[in-house]
């Protein structure tokens, strides 16, 4: 048996994604750009596709632009900001993905930033205070701060920083590869300049996502080339990837409730079971509270067995993502479990799971961890 709790990470595609996606491959197969009717019905594939994504953030179809992923899309959202809106100073958090945090730490080896990064607390969430105070020191900045974090699963409470973002005209930048899919997000009265999206995330194709701009945002392109993207991204589409990304975003909100209901009872059930047959358990960040409900990230008592606890996870079929170095036996702790300050000689693991994820999956990974930590159950 193997069994697959790293969902975070990446999903399975769902067969049924796939289906949408396999004409696109096969008989339409046409350069969007291209004016005959080969051209004409991958271009209106795209758009249609364009227009149902943007329908589920209650946005314009012309503030979607289709990307590669996650990646692309938050390196567009802050190098542009930075070469086209007169930005000089950023504010984001310790605890953010390497694809906000390289980005801004070589625009600030580059010397065309200030940073600054706002505190958070040790269950890693923003400290909302400190932020008011970095904004008013440094008005019009570029705030970047995620929605929901990868590891973790602590969650900003978007709406009211995007609020006192815009009191301090800055431009705000939300990473939310991680929530797309899973929380129904309206920006209609959310005043953020860009999202960020990846379709892998919610049982989607890999290399496809998206950045929302807003309509008021005036940037350039980020990869000059041909016309795409209304001038914004050069490059042929990727006109299967988009007619997946569009298909998983519609079976991920059109069945959201009974999603979130199945894997919250699996993490809550993966909780308890822990608590209750492993002594010394504890939780990172809020992932108890109200949190991303797909990432549950455990602290394991440190023991002599419990080394290389993600090695031996993979060995008997189990996989997961891990977070300090003990866990993996890899040489780099997670930057954002030693932002929160967590104790890093205890192993870390992050279980995320999905909506194909079953509970004997669970009770299989359980056992297994009741098993290195030699606890029976009565
Ligand atoms: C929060 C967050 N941002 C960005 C990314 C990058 O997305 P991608 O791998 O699609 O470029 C990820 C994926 O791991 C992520 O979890």
């Amino acid at each position: 048996m193997r069994v697959y709790l790293d969902n975070a990470a990446t999903t399975p595609l769902d067969p049924e994604v796939l289906e949408a996606m396999l004409p696109y491959m096969k008989q339409h197969f046409g350069n969007p750009s291209s004016i005959h009717s080969f051209g004409r019905e991958t271009k209106a594939a795209i758009e249609q596709a364009r227009k149902k994504v943007s329908g589920y953030f209650n946005v314009s179809p012309s503030e979607i632009f289709f990307t590669s992923g996650g990646t692309e899309a938050n390196n567009t959202a802050i190098r542009c900001s930075i070469r086209d809106l007169g930005i000089t100073h950023v504010i984001t958090s310790p605890i953010e993905h390497h694809a906000v945090l390289h980005t801004v730490e070589e625009l600030q080896k580059q010397g065309r930033i200030k940073l600054s990064l706002v505190s958070i607390d040790e269950r890693g969430h923003v400290n909302l205070e400190h932020l008011e105070k970095l904004l008013s020191a440094h008005p019009h900045s570029l705030v970047s701060l995620m929605h929901a974090n990868n590891e973790i699963g602590n969650l900003l409470p978007l709406k009211s920083v995007a609020q006192l973002c815009a009191k301090y005209d800055a431009i705000f930048h939300c990473d939310t590869v991680q929530t797309v899919g899973h929380f129904k997000i309206d920006l209609s009265d959310i005043p953020v300049h860009f999202i960020s999206c990846a379709a892998h995330k919610f049982h989607g194709p890999k290399g496809a996502g998206f950045l929302y701009i807003n309509r008021n945002v005036k940037i350039n392109p980020f990869i000059y080339g041909g016309a795409q993207e209304r001038n914004m991204r050069g490059g042929t589409e990727n006109v299967y990837g988009i007619i997946g990304l569009a298909k998983a975003l519609e079976m991920a909100y059109e069945n959201l409730e009974a999603h979130k209901k199945h894997i919250l009872s699996l993490k809550e059930y993966m909780a308890q079971s822990l608590t209750e047959s492993i002594p010394g358990i504890l939780f990172n960040g809020d992932c108890m509270g109200t949190s991303l409900y797909t990432v549950l990230n455990v602290s394991f008592p440190v023991t002599d067995f419990a080394e290389m606890l993600l090695f031996n996870l993979d060995i008997a079929g189990i996989a997961v993502s891990g977070g300090s170095a003990c866990s993996s036996g890899s040489e780099e702790p997670s930057h954002v479990l030693k932002a929160l300050g967590t104790d890093d000689a205890r192993p870390s693991v992050r279980f995320s799971f999905s909506k194909f994820n079953k509970k004997e999956e669970v009770d299989f990974a359980l056992e297994k961890l009741r098993e290195l930590y030699s606890v029976k159950v009565s």
